[in-house]
């Protein structure tokens, strides 16, 4: 697989995420956001990671989404042991730190179960014994961060990561950088204030989107038998919403289209691109589609309501039954605050929504929300 590089932004990057600046509050992580499947993993493993090695930074690195049954504090939890276990000599420290004399390499030795949340060796603790080993700063890069606040224990190594943060960042140790993606702001915005702020004032940046660069490279290597024109093919990308996915899925279709003729390619492609954009929403309402009417109504409602969304509300109890009134045949059908309680939880375990474990809940995908706009979909509820 090749991907279009973005090295000079990844530099940038890491050199301001590793600056020690005494008027920016950079020391205390980066977010960083865009919309779903516009390369943000992809940066992170490809070009960022690298360009922060480069700047001398030893590079954690925890997808709370690569699994996603996974608590994610555990997720974060073993990221950081796994890098603890490629350094002995911080083994010894923290054998010592726990009081043990002696480490005994192979055999019973010191475990790297003790390093988590609560109990035994925090990660404050541990992360400075990797810092102080390898004489380097520590960036930690949480990609789709926002995951970690749906669990109880995600908040706890949140809040753990703060503590290590402002150790490391003390002048006794190398520094620690916390870099954190997600694809929706409201919901990184919620680490960043309020109740869940472990990190308190760290700069959120929107993302860059891939660019003509990116669209000049792809139409160098498409090879589909006529060339593309990187101003047309740049507009449908902007009409897929930056995905590369999308042009990548067009041109497979273009591929397997025997004698098109040269002159039909950039026609047929922009007719491939708007065919996969239509494709790429007909499959996310077909999830809406396939709900109970209970779980539709709350779904609709929440669309609607956006960021002001409150589930158990009188006022939005009285919307989904007008919702699902308006829905359903059933006179008598009706939705109290349990039955929005099992809905919601459907929803969730469709991957429609988001809950935080403090309560509040939003739309997995917020794009969701515009796509059920456009078909009609909210007019039923209530203003
Ligand atoms: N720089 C790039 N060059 C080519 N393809 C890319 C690039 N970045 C992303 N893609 C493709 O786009 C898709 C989505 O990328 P990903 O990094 O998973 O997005 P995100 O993490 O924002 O959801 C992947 O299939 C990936 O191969
Ligand atoms: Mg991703």
């Amino acid at each position: 697989m090749t991907f279009f590089r973005r090295q000079a932004l990844a530099a940038d990057l890491a050199r301001k995420i590793l600056e020690v600046s005494p008027t920016s509050a950079a020391s205390s992580g980066l977010f960083l956001a865009a919309p779903r499947r516009t390369g943000k993993s992809t940066f992170l493993r490809e070009d960022l990671r690298p360009a922060l090695e480069q700047e001398g930074a030893l590079v954690v690195y925890a997808d709370l989404w690569e699994d996603r049954r996974a608590d994610p504090g555990d997720t974060i939890v073993s990221a950081v042991r796994q890098e603890l276990g490629r350094h002995e000599g911080v083994i010894t420290r923290l054998a010592r730190a726990a009081g043990m004399d002696k480490v005994e390499l192979g055999g019973v030795s010191f475990s790297l179960d003790r390093v988590g949340l609560g109990e035994g060796i925090s990660l404050s603790i541990a992360l400075a014994a990797l810092s102080d080993e390898a004489k380097q700063p520590i960036a930690l890069v949480i990609d789709e961060a926002q995951h970690a606040i749906v669990s109880e224990k995600g908040n706890d190594a949140l809040f753990a990561l703060k503590a290590a943060r402002d150790e490391l960042n003390s002048s006794r140790h190398h520094g620690l950088r916390i870099v954190a993606t997600g694809s929706n702001r409201d919901k990184l915005a919620m680490l960043r204030s309020g109740r869940d702020q472990a990190f308190m004032g760290a700069p959120l940046i929107s993302f860059p989107s891939l660019g003509m660069d990116y669209v000049q490279w792809f139409c160098d290597r498409v090879n589909l038998g006529a060339r593309l024109d990187p101003v047309a093919v740049h507009a449908l990308f902007q009409r897929a919403a930056f995905r590369p996915e999308l042009l990548g899925a067009a041109a497979d279709t273009l591929r397997f289209e025997f004698g098109l003729a040269p002159e039909d390619v950039a026609p047929r492609f922009a007719q491939a691109i708007e065919e996969q954009i239509v494709e790429y929403d007909r499959e996310q309402l077909r999830v809406v589609h396939s709900l109970t009417p209970p779980q539709a109504a709350v779904l609709r409602v929440m669309a609607a309501r956006g960021a002001t969304f409150a589930p158990f509300e009188g006022a939005t109890l009285e919307a989904y039954n007008a919702v699902l009134k308006a829905t359903l045949a059933e006179e008598d059908a009706k939705i109290d605050v349990s039955g929005a309680q099992q809905a919601l939880s459907a929803l969730q375990d469709k991957a429609l929504v988001w809950r935080a474990a403090r309560g509040v809940y939003a739309l997995e995908e917020t794009g969701l929300a515009t796509l059920m706009a456009e078909a009609g979909m909210l007019d039923v509820v209530p203003k």
